[in-house]
């Protein structure tokens, strides 16, 4: 049997916590690629080397080659730039495509029968760009979004209303960009809806649809709030873990239900175009497409998010990527 192998392309900021989380729960032997020499090999040494205190016994090792990704079951993607203040994530297109497609060359030939799931900005282009220079099937590329914007959107809910955090579900579709779409109606807090609890607080509608919509903004400006604090780079911790909880789904074929940056064909309405929305992901990556109803105002922000990812493809089509 063995164990699962997965490969790391990027050992920055996030990289090196998704090593650890992986070691941590002991999800399978991990390689993490960089092209800075020695870098990824002193990253994962220095994991390693809390083996014994952590209690993890699975392999974590960096490499400068792309033939030691050789096997790899699954493959997360972060090389690129993050940004850096006053920057939106759409602004690394041209620098970022260029290492997504070298990437994506590496991953074809190096380790073919991968599911690949990419965090790389801007989001639902590096994903696109990934799945045409690789050709790999679309159930096996995807992308990390959807399920660190919905948990950002669950913690503000959460502090809002004063409950656990554990019993928020929300969720954010569409694109990962200033246009993604935070569905407040089917927000709630174990099955109550997040808006009747938020008029019982307040005894007011109107104030109810205003605190919703300010926690809609934070949700939408989230990554760039945390960019402007750190002032070099951006968040990394929550995207990793976010990421976990997909590469958990498909190696343990959890089957779960998580907002990812899917292909779509056809599915509310959009052909062709990788948006964020529900999916289940087990052992085959992306198993299929959860469609919801959505009512005029919801599809209309769908709609203009898809827009805002077409507009991005074609700059990138144009841009000769
Ligand atoms: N191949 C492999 N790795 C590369 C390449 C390449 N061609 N070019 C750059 N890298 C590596 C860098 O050497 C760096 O170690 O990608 C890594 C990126 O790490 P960080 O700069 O720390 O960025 P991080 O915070 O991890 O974010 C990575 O994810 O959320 C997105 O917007 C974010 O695009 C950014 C990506």
């Amino acid at each position: 049997m063995g164990r699962k192998k997965i490969a790391l392309i990027g050992g920055g900021q996030i990289g090196g916590v998704l090593v650890q989380l992986i070691a941590l729960r002991q999800l399978g032997d991990v390689v993490l690629f960089d092209i800075v020499e020695d870098m990824p090999q002193g990253k994962t040494l220095d994991i390693a080397e809390a083996a014994r205190v952590d209690g993890f016994d699975v392999s974590v090792t960096g490499t400068n080659s792309y033939k030691d990704i050789a096997g790899a079951d699954l493959v997360v993607i972060t090389a690129g730039l993050p940004r850096k203040p006053g920057m939106s994530r759409d602004d690394l297109l041209t620098t970022n495509a260029k290492i997504m497609k070298s990437v994506a060359e590496g991953v074809r030939d190096n380790a073919p029968n991968a599911i690949v799931i990419i965090i790389s900005n801007p989001l639902d282009a590096m994903v696109t760009l990934f799945q045409k220079v690789s050709g790999f099937p679309t159930n096996r590329v995807m992308g990390q979004a959807g399920v660190l914007d919905s948990s950002r959107f669950s913690t503000f809910i959460a502090w809002e209303l004063g409950v656990s955090v554990k019993d928020v579900n929300a969720m954010v579709l569409g694109g990962h960009g200033d246009t993604m779409v935070p569905l407040t109606r089917y927000a709630n807090v174990n099955g109550i809806p997040v808006l009747e609890m938020l008029e019982r607080k307040y005894k007011d509608k109107t104030k109810a649809g205003e605190v919703m919509n300010a926690m809609v903004e934070r949700t939408k400006m989230a990554g760039g709030e945390v960019v402007k604090l750190l002032k070099t780079g951006s968040a990394f911790y929550s995207p990793a873990s976010s990421a976990i909880a997909m590469v958990e789904s498909i190696l343990l074929d959890e089957k779960r239900l998580l907002p990812t940056c899917a292909l779509l064909k056809g599915e509310f309405g959009v052909n062709g175009y990788y948006v964020g929305v529900p999916a289940v992901l087990g052992s085959n990556g992306v198993e299929r497409v959860v469609e919801l109803s959505l009512n005029d105002e919801e599809q209309a922000a769908l709609d203009n998010s898809v827009n805002a990812v077409k507009k991005l493809v074609e700059d990138m089509d144009r841009l000769g990527f």
